[in-house]
């Protein structure tokens, strides 16, 4: 008999090492009597991810970051007992408000993403909490400064090797030119990109540009990443002359100021930016648009805006600068095994906080290498010790 199932269930069914992972602990059931505050992508890879928390125990309290928020994935959880906080977000104002909401229950474990939540307790500490976890660069980034204020055990997710080459390598740089795709529906082929950051997130991208027949140039800010990027076969000439000869720019640097005004001089007629930041700040969206040269915008829908010059040149934007992967008409998000394997990570690294096996002395550092072989061996289908 044929059954309607919505997305967020074929994504959940795809999401096969979360499945053994909640298997799992409602088995051993470590989060009982305690309470997850999160402020992730409510979208549905992380439903896969918080029901799997429930499963071993947790009370969830959940809100999204900037912009990303899905309301399906929203009625989806609630119908299953999690506590949602707030709707989808554009303004800071409103985020930092339903940040402080998670945050006003004193949850035991936090779950972050971009150091919201713990840049907030930082400011306001509370007893109750034993740590968590933190999945981002931008995170990390922010966090490090405050370990001694922190002083909790927080293991930053990305710093894992598998998140690094699963995630930001291979699904980010699809992600970003599948959305290239889906915002515009133009071609790649013969066109001039120019990727901005070659870390991990900007090779992947880099390489997928340059897989789908366009003619890829990077710039980084570090000159030894960018030599990296040259053995690699790309281009790296000059800032300016990278942004003069591009049809495509994409963000990725997590620094704030990548394209502002200053450069609206250098941009081509046409020229498409695009950000895969964690941020909406690499691109100075607002600040283009109140240049004294833009004379008109048009705002198309499924989040194109175009930029008129005041000497008839165009520029586009997509999705405001917002991560494209996760803006525009039906984000997608990375692939499901890159999050399955993310996510497991970060199930894994909430148990070992839950269970004090990690300490203060653990203030934002990577994933203990034992939790990444166990899930890497999970994946490949071959036995490992139980980590
Ligand atoms: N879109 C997504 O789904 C997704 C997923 C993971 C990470 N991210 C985000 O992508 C961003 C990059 O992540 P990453 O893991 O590649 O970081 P990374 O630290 O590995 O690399 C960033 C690179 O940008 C370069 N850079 C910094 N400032 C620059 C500047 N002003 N001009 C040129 N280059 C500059 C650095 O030298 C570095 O090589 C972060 O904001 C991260 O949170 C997005």
């Amino acid at each position: 008999m044929a059954q309607d199932k919505s997305r967020i269930e074929w994504i959940g069914a795809s999401c096969r090492l979360l499945a053994a992972t909640a298997a799992d602990l409602a088995r051993t059931r470590p989060f009982d009597a305690l309470t997850i505050g999160t402020a992730i992508h409510l979208e549905p890879k992380t439903a896969a991810l918080l029901t799997t928390l429930q499963a071993g125990g947790a009370q969830i309290v959940a809100t999204g970051n900037l912009n990303s928020t899905q309301d399906e994935t929203i009625h989806y959880l609630r119908e299953r007992g999690v506590t949602v906080v707030g709707g989808n977000t554009t303004a800071s104002a409103d985020h930092d408000a339903n940040i402080a909401a998670i945050l006003a229950r004193q949850p035991d474990l936090l779950l972050d993403n971009g150091g919201d939540l713990f840049a907030m307790v930082a400011a306001a500490p509370y007893p109750k909490l034993r740590g968590g976890t933190e999945e981002t660069t931008s995170g990390r980034t922010r966090l490090a400064p405050l370990r001694d204020t922190l002083n909790l055990p927080i293991l930053v997710i990305n710093d894992s090797p598998i998140k690094q080459f699963a995630e930001n390598k291979h699904a980010v740089g699809q992600s970003i030119f599948e959305s290239y795709l889906r915002f515009t529906n133009r071609s790649t082929n013969g066109k001039r990109v120019t990727v901005f950051g070659y870390g991990a997130c900007g090779k992947g991208v880099a390489a997928n540009f340059r897989n789908a027949f366009a003619t890829t140039t990077v710039v980084d800010a570090n000159p030894v990443t960018t030599l990296e990027a040259h053995f690699d076969g790309f281009a790296t000439p000059s800032r300016a002359e990278a942004i003069r000869s591009a049809d495509v720019i994409v963000t990725v640097t997590g620094a704030a100021g990548i394209i502002t005004a200053a450069d609206l001089p250098l941009l081509k007629d046409g020229a498409i930016l695009m950000n895969g930041g964690h941020f909406p700040v690499e691109i100075a969206v607002d600040g283009l648009i109140a240049d004294r040269a833009v004379v008109d915008v048009d705002s198309y829908d499924d989040g194109v805006e175009t930029l008129h010059l005041v000497d008839g040149r165009q520029v586009h934007i997509l999705g405001h600068g917002h991560m494209a992967n996760l803006a525009g008409p039906r984000p997608l998000g990375n692939s499901v095994e890159s999050m399955d394997l993310g996510f497991t990570l970060q199930a894994r690294c909430l148990e070992w906080v839950a269970q004090s096996r990690v300490d203060a002395s653990h203030c934002v550092v990577p994933v203990p290498p034992e939790i990444d072989a166990m899930v890497a061996a999970a994946y490949l289908g071959r036995p490992s010790a139980r980590a």
